[in-house]
């Protein structure tokens, strides 16, 4: 009888990060998941699609000194392996600069546009179990390349009055990326992110989304901790001090999601 050994494809899942309402930590939701994942024994890279920067910045990169960036690969056809940098969290980084907010425009002129990102990211794919993208606060070309690009979609929502405003146009946009471009993106909830759990307030505005839009809300929620407006202003790292609640509950989503996309944590 001979023995037939199936190779196992390991299955690198990409994740997108996106809400078009501003502040709501996505890219504190991409840095910290990021080191989260790390943190459980997988291979992460994270993408900034934002020309700001933030995340670029968050993990100890100042992007105007930056010669090659996420614009470069979008516009220029340059490869992503020429561009990545590591990182002192252990993720690796797909950086961006102010560049970027001139990719809109050379790219509106390009059939396919949309599957920029995801044509680049294929050519490194295999190198990480999870691949992360912060997409900027608006609905535009980079987001539909982030989400086109991606397996899953991941909503950070902050609790608050008017939260749920602009949610229904971005699940619109969902919507039709698996129409259009992405038939088998998987829309993963909303996180509650700076959350607050004294306030009764807060819970209604989580009810009140799922009910609206059937968003599956996430658990556990991210609370508001002074720890990470202290490392996004300084350039340091999220999760410097795992021990902070916030970088504990990434820790626990991080862990949660590991099992949906099919991956075993190694955290000990
Ligand atoms: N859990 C938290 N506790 C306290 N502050 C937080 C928390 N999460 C994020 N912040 C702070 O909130 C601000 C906005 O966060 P962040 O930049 O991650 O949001 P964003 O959605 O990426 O913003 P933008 O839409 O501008 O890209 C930052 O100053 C960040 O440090
Ligand atoms: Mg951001």
């Amino acid at each position: 009888m001979s023995l037939i050994c199936a190779k196992i494809e390991a299955v690198t899942t990409v994740l997108a990060v996106a809400n078009q309402k501003g502040g709501v930590a996505k890219t504190t939701t991409v840095a910290s998941l990021g080191a989260a994942f790390v943190a459980h024994g997988q291979r992460v890279l994270v993408v900034d699609l934002d020309p700001q920067g933030c995340l670029t910045f968050s993990l100890g990169h100042n992007p105007d000194r930056i010669t090659k960036s996420v614009h470069d690969v979008l516009t220029a056809g340059v490869e992503v392996k020429e561009v990545l940098l590591d990182t002192t969290d252990g993720v690796t980084l797909l950086p961006a600069t102010i560049d970027l907010a001139g990719a809109d425009a050379v790219l509106l002129m390009r059939p396919g546009r949309e599957y920029s990102l995801k044509r680049a990211l294929a050519k490194v794919k295999d190198q990480f179990d999870v691949i992360i993208i912060d997409c900027p606060p608006s609905l535009g070309i980079m987001t539909l390349n982030g989400l086109t690009a991606a397996d899953a979609v991941l909503v950070p929502m902050q609790c608050e009055t008017l939260a749920h405003r602009g949610v229904g146009q971005l699940m619109r946009t969902v919507n039709e990326v698996k129409e259009i471009t992405n038939p088998d993106l998987k829309i993963l909830g909303a996180l509650p992110t700076l959350y607050d759990a004294r306030s009764l307030h807060t819970r209604d505005v989580l009810a009140d989304v799922t009910d609206r839009y059937g968003l599956p809300v996430l658990t556990p929620p991210i609370p508001r901790t002074v720890r990470f407006a202290e490392a996004s202003a300084s350039g340091a790292t999220v999760l410097a001090g795992r021990k902070n609640k916030g970088a504990q509950a990434y820790f626990e989503v991080a862990g949660s999601l590991l099992g949906e996309f099919g991956l075993t944590s190694t955290a000990k």
